[in-house]
């Protein structure tokens, strides 16, 4: 009921001003994201890569509706990867991309365009994108545009929600040799009729999941903070006598910043999915529907001493 109520939210215009105008709300949001520039970003991925993690980088400013502003976002991206490039984080630093920061609510080819332009300023850094999967609406644009994409970037990475019907059908379609592909809950609204709605079942879906891509001959990348599912991961690369070098675990900045260490002191390979920029709203919604203590955290910072 609170998740539904705050991923409401995080597409309203007037509760994005409270939100965002509420004294220490900046603040709270500054647990989940590295900062407003790309001189924030790269501190903190170079601070996390010195630590021995990998990082993914989200450039905040999803559901665009101008061009202009998906050009801006394109731009930022493209200087974002050349100074990965610079500071020699390439080869430990990737990007995540959503479509709808490039244009897709405009144009399915636009946005193929600018994330096509992406992917060179990827390759050119010496690193790759992986697409982000948003609303259920929006997964099959996002899976042809994929399609389209490794045709020329065959290392772009595909995302399932485990929480669709159809997110085992996906993993089977998508476990080929060389596919990187991010296995996670799901964070946005969806129907019953096309998605599981009990945290029990989304759990059963993303074992499932689990299971065909980490016997698959792809790369899987298991995006999850929950500790049964990762005990269970671990289970998962016995059985399929997997090397560490050939799957990832992905957690976010700011949560469970310990686990992420202590998989990586084990040998696993860790990458923290870092957000940065100045439209931290929407993302920060999401990370509070996650999780109800959160947003607990937010109500007493608004009120009065
Ligand atoms: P779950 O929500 O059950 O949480 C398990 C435990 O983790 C919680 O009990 C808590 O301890 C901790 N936790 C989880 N979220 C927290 C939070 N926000 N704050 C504090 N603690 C928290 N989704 C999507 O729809 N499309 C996408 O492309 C992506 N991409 C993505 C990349 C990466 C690297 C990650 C880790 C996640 C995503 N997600 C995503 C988000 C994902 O779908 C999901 O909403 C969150 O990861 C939370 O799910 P968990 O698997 O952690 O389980």
């Amino acid at each position: 009921m609170i998740r539904r109520a705050l991923l409401a939210a995080s597409h309203s215009g007037g509760a994005r001003r409270v939100v965002e105008t509420a004294p220490f709300a900046r603040d709270v949001a500054r647990r989940f994201i590295a900062g407003e520039t790309a001189a924030d970003a790269a501190r903190v991925t170079e601070r996390l890569t010195g630590e021995g993690l990998l990082v993914t980088l989200d450039v905040l400013g999803e559901d665009v509706h101008d061009k202009e502003r998906a050009e801006t976002n394109v731009g930022t991206y493209r200087e974002l990867l050349e100074r990965l490039h610079a500071e020699g984080l390439g080869s430990r630093a990737e990007v995540s991309l959503k479509l709808s920061a490039v244009g897709r609510a405009l144009d399915e080819e636009l946005a193929l365009d600018n994330a096509r332009r992406v992917c060179e300023a990827a390759a050119t850094a010496g690193t790759t994108v992986t697409l982000d999967m948003e609303e259920p609406e929006a997964v099959d644009a996002t899976f042809r545009t994929l399609h389209e994409l490794r045709r020329d970037h065959p290392t772009v990475g595909a995302v399932v929600q485990a929480y669709l019907r159809r997110a085992e059908e996906y993993c089977a379609d998508l476990a080929y040799e060389g596919s990187r592909v991010r296995l996670c809950k799901g964070a946005y609204a969806a129907p019953e009729a096309i998605a599981f709605v009990e945290k029990d079942e989304i759990d059963k879906s993303f074992v499932r999941c689990m299971k065909v891509l980490m016997a698959g001959k792809g790369y899987p990348m298991l995006a999850t903070h929950d500790p049964r599912l990762i005990e269970i991961a671990e289970a998962l690369t016995l059985l399929n006598d997997r090397d560490a070098g050939t799957f990832e675990y992905q957690m976010l900045y700011g949560v469970r910043p310990q686990e992420q260490r202590r998989l990586a002191a084990e040998g696993a390979q860790v990458r923290v999915y870092v957000a940065y920029g100045r439209d931290w709203y929407a993302y920060f919604m999401r990370r509070l529907a996650e999780k109800p203590a959160n947003l607990r955290m937010v109500m007493r910072s608004l009120a009065p001493a």
